[in-house]
């Protein structure tokens, strides 16, 4: 790293203050906003002038303002109507040669198309929080009850994100870690850093700290420092040879499996782009989907389920609805190689991609024909 990774913010400009007479209007007076300073550095940092900035929590509107000063296009979604009115007032104010825009919307489906964002920039709404959340409640993230809920509400957000933004665009997601109010650490920065970096590539933290010292609504804990997150929408060539010998061992192994995707492509010599991971269809059977997660933890892989790492016995009622397994190895010279296992496709039943598969040096793979319709379903062409 060669930039310094932690950042003293002071105080608030007066002048990039949210008005104190919009910080009345709203329910809690606004103590969950961000500063305009924390956003402008990281604005100035991950963008250019004229680039198109989101803010899926966009609360007051903190992010958009730093946008019109800085010459971004902002675009933010908030969940609170109220909320959404103050943004709106706020930035009515505000001088700006760019647009911004706020709508009324859930971060977890916002109308955004994609690879669109050039930068997502946003402070999450923390779990834990006795914060009243306006909005549809179901909706709210500062109403969920539950941890592995809260986790699940911000890995359907950043999957969203890794969908708007542009190959190259960056995430930047500001987070503490909290200690609630009887004491219980929750590591809710770090948990959202993995849930990430299964979407996107992590790239670097760096630390805001502030002179804070009252504890947070809820919490024990000052927000004295926090996390940025950034990440990047990159997906890096896999070594093919390494593919390869993994699915040779998957083989040897006594799995049942059909290549598709681009590694199947590659495998058929018939690659548009080199592939980033492997992508394997797998019957629908308990013992295959066991023998999968016992045979890739063995080979030094780690396996997740929608953001959750699992192990062999799996919890198959769990996996139900839940399309597939990823597995990931990571080597200590940082190559790494990712499989995602389907084992639910509609489109294409297990039976019927056997039926039709080729054998590449041994290898199952699906027919070209079926893999280029399952791509065109999957990037929606079809
Ligand atoms: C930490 S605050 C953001 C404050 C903002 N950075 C600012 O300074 O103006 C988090 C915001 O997320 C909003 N929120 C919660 N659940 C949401 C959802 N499902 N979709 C969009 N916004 C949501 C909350 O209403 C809250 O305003």
């Amino acid at each position: 790293m060669t930039h310094q990774s932690w950042i003293h913010l002071t105080d608030e400009a007066q002048a990039t203050r949210l008005p104190e007479a919009l910080k009345r209007r709203d329910r809690v007076a606004a103590i969950d906003r961000g500063w305009v300073e924390q956003i402008r550095l990281f604005l100035t940092l991950f963008s250019q002038p004229g680039e198109l900035v989101y803010d899926p929590f966009a609360g007051f509107g903190t992010t958009l303002v730093a946008c019109a000063l800085e010459g971004r296009r902002g675009l933010g979604v908030e969940i609170d109507p109220e909320r959404v009115d103050l943004a709106r007032t706020w930035l009515a104010d505000v001088e700006s040669r760019t647009q911004q825009e706020v709508l009324l919307a859930d971060a977890r489906n916002a109308p955004l198309d994609p690879d669109s964002v050039d930068l997502c920039l946003t402070n999450l709404p923390y779990f834990g929080s006795r914060l009243v959340g306006g909005g549809p409640q179901h909706a709210q993230a500062y109403v969920i009850e539950h941890y592995a809920d809260y986790l699940a509400f911000l890995d359907s957000v950043f999957a969203q994100l890794a969908r708007v933004l542009r190959p190259g665009g960056r995430l930047v997601a500001l987070l503490e870690n909290v200690v609630l109010a009887n004491g219980r650490f929750v590591p809710q920065a770090w948990d959202a850093a993995r849930l990430i970096g299964g979407r996107l590539e992590l790239e670097e933290e760096r630390i805001l700290c502030y002179d804070h010292k009252q504890p947070q609504e809820g919490t024990q804990t000052s927000r004295a420092h926090e996390y940025a997150l950034i990440a990047c929408k990159r997906r890096r060539p896999m070594d093919l040879e390494a593919a390869r010998c993994l699915l040779l061992q998957l083989l040897a192994g006594g799995l049942s499996f059909t290549v598709i995707g681009s590694m199947g492509l590659v495998l058929l010599g018939d690659a548009p782009r080199h592939p980033a991971d492997v992508d394997l269809l797998l019957p629908a059977s308990p013992q295959q989907l066991d023998l999968f997660a016992s045979l890739v933890r063995g080979l030094g892989f780690q396996v997740m389920s929608w953001g959750e790492p699992v192990t062999a016995p799996l919890d198959h009622e769990k996996l139900q609805g839940r399309f597939y397994l990823r597995a990931r190895r990571l080597e200590k010279d940082g190559a790494e190689l990712m499989v995602d296992a389907t084992y639910e496709c509609p489109w294409l039943p297990f039976d019927e991609a056997s039926e039709h598969q080729l054998k590449c040096r041994g290898i199952p793979v699906a027919s070209k024909h079926h893999i280029t319709r399952l791509m065109k379903v999957r990037d929606g062409s079809l």
